[in-house]
C-alpha cells in the first residue's frame, strides 16, 4: 500500500505561482496589449527578458516540463485529472507568453517604423553654394579682355627645366635669379618655375609665330610669407610675336587693357627697366583706380599703381626657339594677379587669399 500522499494538485499550483510571480510584470501586455507608453529601447529590453522567462518556465529542465514527465508515473486513478491540470497550466503559460510577446513586437515594429518615417513636408537642408575664388574671378576678367583682343590662353608646366626657366629666357648662368635662395630646386636641373615667362618659350615652340598668347598660372619663389609676399602666387604672362611689332603696340595694348579693366579714364605711364628677356624693358604703371591719380592710401599717395614688367622680346629669346629676329619682333609683359587682387579688394594681407577660410572667401 502506498502510504505516501502526494499532493499533485499542490505541485501544479506551485509551478503556476512561480510562473505568475515572474510573469507578473508582463501580464498587462497579455491582458490588454497595454504597451503604448513604452519607448523603443524599453520594449526591446522587455522582449529579451520575456524570452528568458519563457526559457526558464518551458524549457526541458523547467518545473513545468518536470510535471509533464510526471504524468506517466502518477497512479492511474489520479492521472487523468493531474494530466488535465498540467495540460491546462501548460496552455496557460504558453498562451500568456505568446500574447505578451506579440504585444511587445507590435509596439517595437510600430516604433521602428515611426523612427524611420520621413516627413516629406519638412524643409530640406539648404546646400551651401560655393563660388569662384577671388583670384579666379580676376583671372577670368583679365582673360576675357585679352581674348577679345585676339589672344589665346596658354598653359605650361609648374616644374621646369633650367632651359625654360632661365637659359632660353636669356638669363645667364651667374644671374641672381638662378640662386637657390630665390628658386625652389627639386631634382638636379629641375625647379618650380619662378615666373610664367617660361610659357613664352613653350608657346613659341608649340605654335610658332605669328602668335598672341596669355599664360596665367602659379609661380614659386623662396620668399618668407608676409602681408605682401607668398612663396606661391599667380602671374599672367603676355606674348605677342608678329612681323613689324614695335614699342607703340606694347604701350597701346597695355593702355587698352587697363582701360577695359578699370575704366576708360585710366592712364598709363612707362618707366625704363631691365629684364634679361626683353630689350628695351619697362615697367608699366596705371593711374590709381581709387583716387583717379590724385593720391590716396591705396596708391601710397603717388596716384600710380604698378602693373608689371614688359618690353620688346630679346632677340636671344627668339633665337633660342629658332625664330629669326630679323623677320619677327614682339613684346611681352607679366603681371601679378594676387597683388592686383589684393589692391582691388583692399586686402591688408594677401596671405588671406590662400588660407581657405570660408568666412573670408564668402565675401567675394
Ligand atoms: N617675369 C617677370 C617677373 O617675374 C615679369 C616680366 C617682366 C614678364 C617683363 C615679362 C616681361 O614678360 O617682358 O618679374
Amino acid at each position: 500500500m502506498s502510504s505516501e500522499v502526494v499532493d499533485y494538485k499542490g505541485q501544479v499550483e506551485a509551478v503556476r505561482e512561480a510562473f505568475e510571480r515572474e510573469f507578473g510584470r508582463f501580464a498587462r501586455f497579455r491582458d490588454n496589449e497595454e504597451s503604448e507608453s513604452l519607448a523603443l529601447d524599453e520594449a526591446e529590453g522587455l522582449l529579451r527578458e520575456l524570452s528568458d522567462v519563457r526559457t526558464r518556465h518551458t524549457a526541458k529542465k523547467s518545473a513545468l516540463s518536470q510535471l509533464m514527465k510526471l504524468i506517466g508515473r502518477v497512479p492511474a486513478e489520479e492521472r487523468a485529472r493531474f494530466g488535465q491540470s498540467v495540460q491546462l497550466l501548460n496552455n496557460y503559460v504558453v498562451e500568456s507568453l505568446d500574447k505578451a510577446q506579440a504585444a511587445l513586437k507590435v509596439r517595437i515594429e510600430f516604433l521602428q517604423r515611426e523612427r524611420e518615417r520621413v516627413d516629406v513636408t519638412l524643409p530640406g537642408r539648404r546646400p551651401r553654394r560655393g563660388h569662384l575664388h577671388p583670384i579666379t574671378l580676376l583671372r577670368q576678367r583679365i582673360e576675357d579682355i585679352f581674348v577679345a583682343m585676339g589672344y589665346s590662353v596658354e598653359d605650361g608646366p609648374e616644374v621646369e627645366t633650367e632651359f625654360y626657366n632661365f637659359t632660353a629666357l636669356n638669363i645667364p648662368e651667374l644671374h641672381p635669379a638662378r640662386s637657390p635662395q630665390d628658386t625652389f630646386y627639386t631634382t638636379d636641373g629641375l625647379s618650380l618655375r619662378s615666373q610664367t615667362s617660361t610659357v613664352q618659350i613653350h608657346a613659341m615652340q608649340r605654335r610658332r609665330p605669328p602668335l598672341r598668347v596669355i599664360a596665367p598660372g602659379r609661380v614659386f619663389r623662396r620668399d618668407t610669407p608676409d602681408a605682401t609676399h607668398n612663396p606661391m602666387f599667380f602671374q599672367l604672362e603676355g606674348l605677342l610675336v608678329e612681323r613689324g611689332i614695335n614699342m607703340g603696340h606694347l604701350k597701346g595694348t597695355l593702355s587698352e587693357f587697363v582701360r577695359r579693366l578699370f575704366g576708360p579714364s585710366t592712364r598709363t605711364r612707362f618707366r625704363p627697366s631691365y629684364f634679361p628677356f626683353t630689350e628695351p624693358s619697362m615697367e608699366a604703371d596705371y593711374s590709381c583706380f581709387k583716387c583717379g591719380g590724385a593720391g590716396c592710401r591705396l596708391c601710397k599717395g603717388s596716384g600710380w599703381i604698378e602693373l608689371g614688367g614688359s618690353g620688346m622680346v630679346h632677340p636671344n629669346v627668339l633665337r633660342a626657339v629658332r625664330v629669326d629676329p630679323e623677320e619677327f619682333s614682339g613684346f611681352a609683359f607679366g603681371l601679378g594677379i594676387d597683388r592686383m587682387c589684393g589692391l582691388m579688394y583692399e586686402l591688408d594681407d594677401i596671405r588671406l587669399l590662400f588660407e581657405n577660410d570660408v568666412r573670408f572667401l564668402e565675401q567675394f
